[in-house]
């Protein structure tokens, strides 16, 4: 442990491995036992991302965007909100908002020559490859003369894939599973034309009940940023080499597919699925995860920065419950994953190793009722992370201390050796 002195007292702090790309030190445990931020005392890690956007305080549980608690946004706000905020820093007035929700509208539709794109790549392709794939090929559409850098550039792009990355995304799931391609009806709202991209008609549901639209649009905001996750700090890396707004953010959806980051939704409804038709039981399958049973994990719980419950997944546990019964729906599902966090929760191996549910833990069995197929739900987690993707990477190019990045390395091959022959 170090201890660091500060005016008005002194703190004492684990000192972490300095390993790749995290910090010596570890900051969030400092400042609360302060009450200062690092920058107040002077006290500035180099190696760390300072970003202003986004604050974890994984014990304590807490999430922030610009200082505005998540309970409060998914309760209180909307998904179009809540992108401005994170992208412009406040919350914003009704008119900036109208026209900003104005401006999405206008931008939906992809060029003709764009939607033969899908043709070329085959119908087993996961969505998450269809997006990625078709998001660096929007950005050849406007490849003009003028820098994607220029700011000007950046606030119509910052448009363009709010707008076009739902669409994108419903035709990734047309695709996958040999339905035509519907044209966005900009009459509707941002969620409401999503769901009706992806469900024609079926949309009507929605209409309704509008707890699902609302749920969908609250699942949004619970996902739109998370701070230097690894598809994030992908973007800002990325981004940092001067690269435009569609490639980096196209490279983060490629961080995000992997089962370890936003994958894991898709992986826990695929783990639920063999406890259910292995008929053990959660007891025996949790005996299995403890055992450490070959192919045995238990997906959507734990995470590298929350030692304690992920605030987002209590918010979506409620909402899991809210959209089930608005739909009328009884999912099994839904009562072996309630069984597994009860059981897991109430058995010290995972008290012990502060292993609790995240926020992929139960969003999977909410986005299954509202009709998509497993492999969209990577593809949902991408849509909800754009505005911040959007604002990390606009924060990192507008800070003047931006270099091109690049991860530190501690070298632990062999020493110099003369070459033998
Ligand atoms: C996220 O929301 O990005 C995930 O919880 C992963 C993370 O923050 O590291």
């Amino acid at each position: 442990k170090a201890q660091l002195s500060f005016p008005g007292g002194t703190a004492e702090f684990p000192l972490l491995p300095a390993t790749a790309g995290a910090s010596a030190i570890d900051l969030s445990s400092l400042t609360r036992q302060s009450g200062l931020t690092a920058l107040d005392y002077g006290f500035v890690n180099t190696s760390a991302t300072q970003s202003a956007i986004t604050y974890i305080d994984g014990d304590a549980g807490i999430l922030r965007y610009r200082g505005y608690p998540i309970e409060q946004l998914a309760e209180h706000s909307t998904y179009l909100e809540v992108a401005w905020l994170l992208i412009y820093g406040e919350l914003p007035t009704p008119d900036q908002l109208g026209e900003f929700d104005a401006n999405i509208r206008r931008h939906t539709l992809l060029h003709e020559d764009l939607k033969r794109f899908f043709s070329a790549l085959p119908h087993t392709a996961h969505p998450m490859s269809v997006l990625s794939s078709a998001l660096s090929a929007l950005s050849t559409y406007y490849e003009g003369t003028l820098d994607p850098n220029d700011p000007e550039m950046v606030e119509i792009n910052t448009i363009r894939l709010l707008a076009k990355l739902p669409v994108i995304a419903a035709y990734a799931h047309k695709k996958s599973i040999g339905q035509a391609f519907l044209f966005p009806d900009n009459s509707l709202s941002f969620v409401d034309n999503f769901l009706k991209l992806n469900f024609g008609n079926m949309a009507e549901k929605y209409d309704i009940d509008p707890v699902l639209g609302r749920a969908l649009d609250q699942l949004l905001i619970l996902h739109a940023d998370h701070e230097q996750n690894a598809s994030t700090s992908t973007v800002r890396l990325v981004g940092s080499t001067g690269a435009n707004m569609f490639a980096s953010v196209s490279a983060g959806i490629n961080a995000l597919s992997g089962p370890l980051h936003g994958g894991a939704n898709e992986a826990v409804l695929d783990m639920l699925g063999k406890i259910r038709d292995s008929g053990e039981g959660v007891e025996k399958f949790v005996e299995r995860v403890k055992n450490k049973d070959a192919g045995v994990r238990l997906m959507g719980f734990g995470h590298r920065v929350y030692k304690n419950y992920d605030p987002r997944a209590k918010i979506v546990k409620e909402s899991a419950d809210a959209v089930l019964d608005a739909l009328g729906v009884h999912d099994p599902l839904l009562d072996l994953a309630k069984e597994l966090e009860q059981i897991a929760l109430s058995d010290d191996y995972f008290r012990e190793r502060r292993l609790y549910p995240n926020v992929d833990f139960y969003t999977g069995v909410i986005y299954k009722a509202m009709g998509f197929p497993t492999r969209m739900f990577t593809v949902l987690f991408a849509i909800g992370r754009l505005p911040g993707w959007i604002a990390q990477w606009r924060e990192m190019q507008t800070d003047p201390h931006t270099k091109i990045g690049r991860p530190q390395q501690l070298y632990t091959g062999a020493p110099e050796r003369n070459f033998p022959r």
